[in-house]
């Protein structure tokens, strides 16, 4: 990587990286690109990550469920997952001749933290027939209980592929009241939440909107229903990146972790971001110091027991077919 390519990401990322910490970035994102190329590594990185791993060194960056159908497709030799644990497991379920590496195994999720595959049979026991939908925010183990993935990119849409009347739908019970409200299956929910999602309130949207004037307010539908109902429009990570794209609004609110509206912005420069800050531990574990020494050393490769992978991939799979 040449200094003024460089230059051109700093020139990028400079509204929202400060000089002084770019002077730490630079000579370790020269590196990355470096090695990835020698090594045949690909970087996935999530909508969440912050703006010089977003920026300067992910080959993608998006949604877990473009993550999860770019880990299907790519060539490269490695797939460094950019993101956490739940999201790297899914990559490695897509592609399992590939290395899977992720710079740090402690990044979770408390949704996926939620539940085990002990509590899915449980349900199905209990609602004998009744199919289950999975978020892939959900370790293998439960996608292995699973009849279909799904991300909250293509929820309703897959929960209405099954064409049955009902569904049980885990972990998330907010995304499972957003799919309720979207459709006319009956939806049996699990009490799951997101730390990040859940601590929005709708009286923090309308007080926000008071003080900003025509604003436009979106939410993650991890988000409580009394947010969703005070936000104009809700969706996945990458549906509200598109949003800010698409229509430009003058002022936004992007409610949901808050290093997503940093990579927005940079992208976005017309746009004006309100933000109210709630940030994800498990996504802020993840550096670019983290990075290169997985990638270095081949550390952290994520290996799933050959029952669960075979059970899970079905489940995985599945949903690549849906799509968005
Ligand atoms: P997306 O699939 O919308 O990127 O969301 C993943 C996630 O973990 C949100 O908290
Ligand atoms: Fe999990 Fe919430 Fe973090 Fe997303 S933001 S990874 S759902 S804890």
């Amino acid at each position: 990587m040449t200094s003024q390519n460089l230059d051109r990401i700093y020139e990028k990322i400079s509204s929202v990286v400060p000089e002084i910490e770019w002077k730490f970035h630079a000579p370790i994102i020269e590196k990355i690109n470096k090695l990835k190329k020698e090594k045949d590594a690909v970087i996935l990185a999530h909508n969440y990550q912050t703006p010089e791993i977003y920026h300067g060194v992910a080959d993608i960056s998006a949604d877990s469920l473009a993550l999860a159908l770019e880990a299907a497709k790519t060539k490269a030799k490695i797939i460094v997952l950019c993101g956490v644990h739940f999201m790297a497991e899914t990559a490695k379920l897509m592609n399992p001749s590939k290395k899977v590496l992720i710079p740090d195994m402690q990044a979770g999720c408390s949704l996926a933290e939620s539940i085990t595959g002990q509590d899915v049979r449980m349900l199905k026991e209990k609602y004998p027939g009744v199919p289950v939908v999975s978020y892939v925010n959900t370790s293998a183990e439960v996608k292995a209980e699973t009849d279909i993935c799904c991300t909250s990119a293509n929820a309703v849409k897959v929960v209405e592929s099954l064409g049955t009347d009902k569904v049980i739908f885990l972990p998330d019970h907010y995304l499972a009241n957003y799919v309720q409200k979207n459709t006319k299956v009956k939806i049996i929910s699990w009490q799951g939440t997101c730390m990040v999602h859940e601590k929005f309130t709708g009286k923090e949207v309308e007080d926000i909107r008071k003080e900003n004037p025509g604003i436009k307010v979106i939410a993650h539908p991890e988000c409580p229903p009394d947010v969703i109902s005070a936000s104009d429009f809700a969706g996945s990570t990458s549906s509200m990146v598109k949003y800010v794209k698409e229509k430009q609004p003058k002022k936004v609110l992007l409610v949901t972790e808050c290093t997503m509206s940093d990579n927005v912005q940079v992208e976005n420069p017309n746009v004006q971001f309100v933000k109210p800050c709630n940030l994800c531990p498990h996504m802020k574990k993840i550096t670019l110091n983290k990075i290169y020494d997985c990638l270095k050393n081949e550390t952290n490769e994520i290996k799933i027991g050959h029952n669960i992978a075979e059970m899970a991939r079905k489940s995985v799979l599945r949903m690549a077919e849906i799509g968005r």
